[in-house]
């Protein structure tokens, strides 16, 4: 199997080892994932870079990060997001070239593409449909733009629009404004310096005003007018340096006029002050620096930091290869490491900015980041805790320095747990990120009065607190309810997971005891397809109230269940599965609701959900294929994982199921590839089926996790028998301990038929009474 994909690399097996060892980065396609819903962000940025320069697409639906593969541009701009969704964030601190003479700056000059966008790692190139060649280069907090204009055109100019935002046409009041902001312009040997700061609000987490400074250079002579739009003189181009415009919306920037057909600009952000975007872009692209060597800088960042973490000498499959390099890509982009950058408090302790959002990441992407990116993901635990220190609340979300939004659960309380149970220490303070969780657990947030649901908070922590503590579960007085209560009591579990840590032993036996409050919503006459017993809303006297498993309604903030089936949430007590077996009327009953989930066809009411009730593009789904492994079916889990993954992922422009969610998508797959499943908060992971004959994971201090495989195949992956550290394994689950802690090794046989390898101990269920 290997002879063939080394030929099409022209190579031998030796050398093709040789290549990918030192350059995985051939096999990321920055545009995987970018259409279709999935929004990941296909320009460069550096492994949680703060900048992220790509291209502003204007088409009349929401550019969620920026790039869209239709419409015309509107900008090149610093700073985006990767595979969000609610409404655009960011697109700011841009340029537009632009040629001809310009009459009004302001006039939204959208330019079409003569043809599509060119990506790799590292570099980026758009051409337009007046002739202008765009390239980009990129480092951590600054960025290059390199334009090519057409011979034959008069008017070369450069538009600075300090007003330019990536816009919202979702109507829910989320769309981003500017609100004010100044630029001024220098004479520099050869060319000009401008800078200056810009102030922005909303986005998806509804945030209040927010400002960041820019420092741009081009390196050739130019004139230049700056603007002011309508509030003030007019749609005016003026012959001053500095506008400034403070708190209006008044729209200004400046337009550069070149003779060269050939222009570069170096262009520096910050979030403290135009100065420190200077010192930015002095110091990561100083004068002179070729858009290769920022290419190849990104490229070794990529490799050395991300790539070079997981390794195979199996060549057999691009397709496989592509997958996983680009999947660690795109789950690697997003939080932003913005230490030294944050406006609101100084601190000794590391700033990660633009968390989209715990409720997606909490199960595959976080417990993978700790295990890839030991010191990004330490820092990460440590900034989390100090945004409680000094804002009061965990975010289960946040950017732009703020939190939210909350969709159910406070589920930062689900990743320190994770963290702490599988040994993250370094410089964490244990105590206080337990009181931030205590906090989450028992203090009511203030309420942001958010539009989509005005009975408490969205914003951070746990709205519906309130009937939690005091009923044990959750009424219809609050929205979200069924899926906020499922959540709520993961989230207390992890309180329990970090207490007895702790060796506070009260607290852990009160949020053990919490964390199985989410059987008081479950409704045992709840009927739908044969099975019986769901998560069910409760009204305001105590009561059930009737509902159909298959439906969530309008699934969204207003309603009981938000974006998932109560089918689908009736299988997320995953601190408590034996409990949950058990009241969906044992293993045979359970298996056969799993299978059910699984088939073709079967109708929901939901339009999005025809396909199958299992959603391959919603994260409260993702365990689900897992289950199995815990009633004895390993071989079910297999099946179905496997399915989902050759169906729905591929390493093409439309090739995710649904939005990445900052990877959570891309994290899923990675786990699938990998072949175990992480249980969140638990030192459980349980076994699938590894896709690569040998897959090393590089886990930091010189430990290694080796997994091998034998007899795989397109359709040959069901676990035959397994060796963990050499030892024969018949249970469908490792620990921590077992392979991660030191590393280890993970031997499987694979085969076309499954086999009843897995007689062993089933995996633990915590919270179950035994
Ligand atoms: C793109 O620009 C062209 C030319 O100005 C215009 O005709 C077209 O409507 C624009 N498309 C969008 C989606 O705005
Ligand atoms: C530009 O705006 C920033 C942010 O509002 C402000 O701090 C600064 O003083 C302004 N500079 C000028 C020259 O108006
Ligand atoms: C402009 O850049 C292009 C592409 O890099 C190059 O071929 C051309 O020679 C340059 N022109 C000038 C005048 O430097
Ligand atoms: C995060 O950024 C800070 C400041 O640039 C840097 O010192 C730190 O090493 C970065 N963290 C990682 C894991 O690279
Ligand atoms: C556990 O919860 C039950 C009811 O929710 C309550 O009666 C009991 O006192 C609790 N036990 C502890 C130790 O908190
Ligand atoms: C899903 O089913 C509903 C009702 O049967 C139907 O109206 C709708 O067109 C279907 N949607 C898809 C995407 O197949
Ligand atoms: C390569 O991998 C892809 C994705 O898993 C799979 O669909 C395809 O069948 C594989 N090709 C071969 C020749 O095994």
């Amino acid at each position: 199997m290997r002879a063939p994909a080394a030929m099409v690399l022209g190579l031998t097996l030796a050398q093709a080892k040789k290549f990918e060892a030192q350059d995985p980065s051939q096999f990321v396609l920055p545009f995987t994932g970018s259409v279709n819903g999935g929004n990941t962000f296909p320009g460069i940025s550096l492994p949680f870079g703060m900048v992220k320069l790509g291209p502003d697409l204007y088409t009349g639906s929401d550019s969620y990060s920026g790039y869209q593969s239709n419409g015309n541009f509107t900008g090149f701009s610093l700073l985006h997001e990767s595979g969000t969704g609610g409404a655009p964030k960011y697109g700011v601190v841009g340029q537009l070239p632009v040629v001809g003479s310009i009459d009004n700056p302001l006039n939204d000059q959208g330019i079409g593409r003569s043809k599509a966008d060119d990506a790799r790692l590292g570099y980026y190139k758009s051409s337009l449909s007046n002739g202008i060649t765009v390239e980009l280069g990129a480092a951590g907090k600054a960025g290059l733009f390199q334009y090519q204009f057409p011979d034959d055109t008069d008017g070369t100019n450069v538009i600075v629009d300090v007003s330019h935002v990536l816009p919202s046409f979702r109507g829910q009041g989320l769309g981003q404004n500017y609100l004010g902001g100044n630029i001024s312009v220098s004479k520099t040997d050869g060319g000009v310096r401008y800078q200056g700061s810009g102030s922005y609000d909303n986005g998806w987490n509804r945030a209040p005003k927010w400002t960041v400074h820019f420092c741009g250079y081009f390196d050739q002579p130019t004139t230049f007018k700056t603007f002011l739009g309508e509030d003030s003189t007019g749609n005016k181009l003026a012959d001053y340096s500095d506008a400034s415009e403070q708190d209006s919306d008044a729209r200004l920037g400046a337009v550069f006029t070149f003779d060269s057909k050939n222009v570069t600009s170096r262009v520096g952000v910050s979030f403290i002050s135009p100065k420190q975007a200077c010192e930015n872009v002095d110091r990561e692209i100083p004068a002179g620096t070729s858009r290769v060597t920022l290419e190849n800088n990104v490229k070794t960042a990529w490799n050395n930091q991300v790539l070079s973490k997981v390794t195979t000498t199996d060549f057999s499959n691009t397709t496989r290869l592509q997958l996983l390099y680009s999947s660690l890509y795109h789950m690697s982009i997003i939080p932003s490491n913005k230490t030294g950058e944050n406006p609101l408090w100084s601190s000794s302790e590391p700033y990660y900015d633009d968390i989209f959002t715990f409720w997606d990441t909490l199960r595959c992407t976080t417990s993978l980041l700790h295990i890839l990116q030991p010191v990004v993901y330490e820092e990460f635990i440590r900034s989390l805790v100090d945004i409680w220190r000094h804002d009061g609340f965990l975010p289960d979300a946040r950017s732009s320095f703020f939190n939210g939004a909350t969709q159910g659960g406070s589920n930062a309380d689900n990743v320190l747990a994770d963290a702490y149970v599988k040994g993250v220490r370094g410089a964490v303070n244990w105590d206080d990120a337990f009181s931030a969780m205590v906090t989450d657990a028992e203090t009511v947030p203030p309420n942001n009065n958010d539009p989509r649901d005005k009975t408490a908070s969205t914003k951070e922590g746990r709205g519906a607190l309130p009937d939690w503590k005091d009923r044990g579960y959750i009424t219809t007085k609050y929205k979200r309810s069924v899926s906020r209560a499922i959540e709520y009591a993961g989230n207390d579990f992890g309180l329990y997971q970090v207490a007895k840590g702790l060796g506070k032993d009260e607290e852990a036996q009160k949020y053990l005891n919490r964390s199985r409050n989410w059987r008081n919503q479950w409704n045992p006459d709840l009927e739908a397809l044969g099975f019986k017993g769901f998560l069910g809303p409760i009204d305001e006297d105590g009561n059930f109230k009737d509902q159909d498993p298959l439906s969530c309604g309008g699934c969204y903030w207003g309603d009981d269940y938000y974006e998932a089936l109560p089918i689908e949430y009736s299988f997320n007590a995953h601190h408590d599965i034996n409990k949950l077996v058990e009241l969906s009327g044992g293993k045979d009953k359970f298996i056969a609701r799993l299978e059910k989930f699984f088939e073709g066809g079967v109708s929901s009411g939901n339009s999005q959900f025809n396909h199958t009730l299992f959603n391959p593009g919603n994260e409260p789904s993702f365990t689900t294929p897992y289950l199995f492994n815990y009633v004895g079916r390993q071989d079910l889990s297999v099946k179905h994982s496997r399915y989902v993954a050759d169906s729905y992922y591929a390493p093409t422009p439309s090739g995710l199921p649904g939005n990445s969610d900052a990877g959570a998508m891309e994290s899923w797959l990675l786990w699938s590839i990998i072949g175990l499943y992480p249980m969140t908060g638990q030192t459980t992971f349980l076994i699938g089926s590894p896709w690569f004959k040998d897959l090393t994971i590089d886990l930091g201090g010189g430990n290694k996790l080796q997994i091998n495989t034998e007899g795989g195949g397109s359709q040959s992956y069901y676990v035959q028998s397994l060796k963990v550290n050499g030892k024969s394994w018949d249970k469908a689950w490792v620990t921590w301990e077992d392979v991660f802690a030191k590393g280890g090794t993970l031997d499987f046989v694979l085969g076309s038929e499954p086999a009843d390898w897995a007689t062993g101990d089933a995996p633990p269920s915590p919270a179950t009474e035994s």
